[in-house]
């Protein structure tokens, strides 16, 4: 089978090296991939007439569609008579991800555990909620925001701050919600499903602020590692019962069309396991991680999802942890410089190895075109080995203006 995956990041990356290992693909497309990957296609994932003219050309079998865009903008609704097969969830299932309200009706109509959210219908209601709740509320802007629709707050001040900052980005009528503050570890689960069955992949977890000690600025994530030592079976089992059941209750009630990747993140707190967010495709950096620890055939497991047999799908995974490690250029998520040329990538072991992000290729050479430059995956049989591998793999790449955390994987260690 030929395959474009779409998209141009680490989990593009990651998803063109799975599929490649497939006996029973021929060529892997990325579209439009970075500087790490090959056969890449220049066309933007969400140009669908594009895409059309490209796959019917190339032959292509399947569409694994990486980032949400391309979902929310309803691709599989657009090749749904095609030959071709598209993964993902329909423009309608999608917007559990694109629509933050629409996700959180979905949690409470299906009792799917998750925080209380209150929807002000003014101003003055919404100061009603700060003050009921002492301001320990995450404030949420139910549209496309650019990084700027989620304030989690402390106090009623910050609160207040929060609601003047969104109502002076988006406008006084800006449909935005409180939601109950919750504290914990976040985790990240993701599963292959058919709307009717779920594949689970390892727990994993990930690394949002920019800076060790999970200080600084919200990022697109700084690392992550799978699995998750203290995620024990007990947790997992209350996890499924309290989320991934009711979730699969509600898809098939609504009868979405979901044969796609589904994301749970997840926070455990005193209180239980409370899904924060669903997305209707893979994570990254969890992929970089999920993958590589991954035994079974990529194409069998995504096909068992497209043809409704995941029930006898016997997934395998292979032993130990892996621990990814980004790096990033300096000024990341903010302003970054571009093009600094990328050298070391050779430098890695048969235990490491290096999913390109922000790269592209230049007279043969690999320079840094993104924020989150390279993501850095290491391989040990306990979770410490995997970040020992992963560091050393990182000590070995070079590129002016790097910068990366130095605690990727230690929430997972037992406290010193
Ligand atoms: N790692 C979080 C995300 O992909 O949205």
């Amino acid at each position: 089978m030929r395959i474009a995956v779409l998209g141009s990041g680490g989990r593009e990356h990651a998803l063109c090296w799975k599929f490649a290992q497939s006996s029973q693909v021929e060529k892997v497309f990325a579209v439009p991939g970075n500087g790490g990957t090959e056969n890449n296609i220049p066309i933007d994932p969400c140009d669908f007439k594009a895409l059309k003219i490209f796959v019917e050309k190339e032959n292509i079998g399947l569409i694994f569609v990486g980032p949400e865009q391309p979902l929310a903008e309803g691709i599989v609704d657009y090749f749904r008579n095609q030959p071709l097969r598209v993964f993902g969830p329909d423009r309608q299932a999608a917007q559990l991800e694109s629509s933050k309200l629409f996700a959180k009706q979905f949690m409470k109509k299906y009792g799917v555990a998750t925080a209380d959210f209150w929807q002000p219908a003014n101003r003055a209601e919404a100061e009603e909620i700060i003050k009921k709740t002492k301001g320990q509320v995450v404030l949420k802007y139910d549209g496309l925001a650019a990084g700027k629709g989620v304030y989690v707050c402390s106090h009623q001040e910050e609160a207040r701050m929060a609601l003047h900052n969104l109502y002076d980005s988006f406008g006084a009528e800006a449909p935005l919600y409180f939601e109950e503050r919750f504290y914990g570890q976040e985790i990240s689960l993701i599963g292959f499903t058919d709307g009717q069955d779920i594949k689970m992949l390892l727990p994993a977890q990930d690394h949002k602020a920019a800076f060790d000690g999970d200080k600084g600025p919200n990022t697109g994530g700084m690392g992550a590692y799978c699995p998750v030592p203290f995620c024990t079976p007990e947790m997992l089992a209350e996890i499924d019962r309290e989320i991934v059941q009711p979730t699969l209750s509600g898809l098939q009630a609504e009868k979405f069309d979901y044969h796609g990747v589904i994301y749970f993140g997840v926070i455990q707190t005193e209180s239980g396991p409370h899904l924060l967010e669903y997305n209707v495709r893979f994570g990254d950096p969890e992929t970089e991680v999920l993958l590589p620890m991954l035994k079974s055939d990529l194409l069998d497991l995504t096909l068992a999802a497209l043809e409704n047999n995941l029930s006898g799908f016997k997934i395998e995974f292979n032993l130990g942890y892996a621990v990814d490690v980004v790096m990033a250029a300096a000024g990341y998520p903010g302003v970054y410089p571009k093009g600094m040329e990328i050298s070391g990538l050779e430098k890695i072991n048969a235990n490491q190895m290096v999913f390109q992000a922000g790269t592209s290729r230049r007279d043969g050479r690999v320079v840094s075109s993104g924020g989150r430059v390279l993501n850095v995956v290491g391989h040990g049989s306990t979770l410490q080995e995997a970040i020992y591998e992963t560091y050393a793999a990182v000590s070995g790449i070079r590129f002016d203006d790097a910068f990366f955390r130095r605690d990727i994987g230690r929430k997972g260690l037992p406290d010193e």
